[in-house]
């Protein structure tokens, strides 16, 4: 059960003063107005934040509801859970600042999305959580902007079309981002700047972040060997050298949760991984090599605190990120190519105008909001869920038709 539409909000945005919390609030008022056909309200901890937020967006916004919680005050948390039925949250990291609003939600049977890419936070937030998710009605689904909206939408995509085409599911499938053009915020640096430090001190946690399954339930734990490049790789299906694509290590976890929640649709032995391009000859081969070590610089000096403070001063800070022209001006290609085990292959293309990370993330992270608000019946059982196993086509039409990405079969063969 699910709360009723009475609820004096349909949606609200928790960390509406966020660089992509801008973003989102932005689009949701140029695409939904305020208090008309959808009831929403921006929140965070700071008044007059919050304020300046709503001046900056003009007089449209001049009727926009602002809720004032910290995310570390239960009461507050609670009494915006109670009035209404989908929060969406930008304040991360999660792992620093998530837990109070996650437990709010569950608590007050409150529908939930988020960015976080955290893959050690949801781990420990389905363990926590589930079970009174699930007798709450409250739907929780993460990972709902670049990582890993394109992802686990583009592989729900892919097998839908296999079956239509081959009658059965692709057993492998591999995803290369062709072209990713935006640049990272500094939330999303100091995300990942905590992943390197909490892993550095943990060995456990290590292994968990090493492990492919780690957010599966304890009952999907395939023995098969997952793909995972490690370093520059030539790719012989795209004629293109391969680079590790960082934000891999969330969206294939999420990928192998949505076919856990699917009922193993995609197969037991279902394998996944994901990789950058970085084109042909020597140019490909040198950007690989370099794409592979800098990464693993900027996730050693994050580690260590000698060199924690030096990467600070170089990444953008909380609150940065690119400009609105940056972010109009990017864009991302992914190629997606399965494999069913008796040989038959189909490729595919997901593309989305704007940058990945803010102008694309602000309008996925929306609809996710709004398809969870008006698209999933009140039957839809409560629990940890993923945006393709829960959202599936109805997420699929809003991103088509209003968040600017395409879906598409290039080649069966
Ligand atoms: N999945 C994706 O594709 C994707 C893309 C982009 C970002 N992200 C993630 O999204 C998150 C936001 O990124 P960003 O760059 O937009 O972050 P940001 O600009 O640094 O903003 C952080 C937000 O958290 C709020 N906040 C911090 N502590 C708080 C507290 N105690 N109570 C209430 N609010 C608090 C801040 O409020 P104030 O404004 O009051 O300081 C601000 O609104 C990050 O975790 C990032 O990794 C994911």
């Amino acid at each position: 059960m699910t709360k009723s539409q009475e609820t004096t909000y349909d949606l609200v945005v928790f960390g509406a003063t966020s660089f992509v919390g801008q973003i989102l609030s932005r689009y949701l008022l140029d695409s939904y107005g305020t208090g008309q056909s959808v009831k929403w309200a921006i929140a965070g901890r700071s008044e007059s934040k919050l304020n300046t937020l709503k001046g900056e967006l003009g007089e449209k916004a001049k009727d926009l509801p602002v809720i004032l919680a910290d995310a570390s005050d239960a009461a507050a948390l609670n009494a915006m859970c109670e009035q209404t039925r989908v929060i969406i949250s930008t304040v991360g990291p999660y792992a620093l600042y998530g837990e109070p609003l996650v437990q709010a939600c569950v608590r007050n049977g409150t529908d939930y999305c988020d960015l976080t890419g955290e893959v050690q936070w949801i781990r420990k937030m389905v363990e926590r959580y589930e079970e009174e998710a699930k007798s709450s009605g409250a739907r929780i689904v993460h990972c709902c902007g670049f990582d890993s909206i394109p992802s686990d939408m583009g592989v729900w995509f892919l097998q839908n079309e296999a079956e239509a085409t081959f009658g059965k599911p692709c057993q492998d499938v591999r995803m290369r981002v062709k072209v990713a053009k935006g640049e990272f915020s500094g939330g999303t640096v100091a995300s990942m700047m905590n992943i390197a430090k909490e892993a550095a001190a943990d060995p456990k946690l290590r292994k968990e972040l090493a492990n492919p399954f780690s957010i599966c339930p304890p009952d999907h734990r395939s023995q098969t060997r997952q793909p995972n490049l490690k370093g520059a790789e030539f790719d012989k299906t795209f004629n293109a050298w391969l680079a590790p694509f960082v934000m891999g290590a969330i969206n294939t976890r999420v990928v192998h949760r949505s076919n856990a929640m699917q009922n193993a649709r995609y197969g037991k032995e279902f394998t996944y991984d994901e990789a950058m391009m970085t084109g042909r000859g020597t140019k490909g081969r040198l950007a690989a090599y370099a794409i592979t070590g800098g990464l693993a610089a900027f996730f050693t000096a994050s580690a260590i605190k000698p060199t924690r403070w030096l990467v600070g001063k170089f990444v953008p800070q909380p609150g940065e990120g690119p400009s609105p022209e940056a972010q109009k001006a990017g864009f991302y290609d992914l190629r997606f190519v399965g494999r069913t085990e008796d040989g038959k292959t189909i490729i595919t293309k997901v593309t989305g105008d704007q940058d990945p990370g803010y102008g694309s993330t602000g309008k996925m992270l929306g609809e996710a909001g709004m398809c969870l608000a008006f698209d999933i019946p009140a039957g839809q059982p409560g629990g940890f869920w993923t945006p393709s196993s829960l959202l599936d086509g109805k997420l699929m039409e809003r991103l088509t038709s209003k968040a600017g990405l395409t879906f598409e079969v290039l080649e069966t063969r």
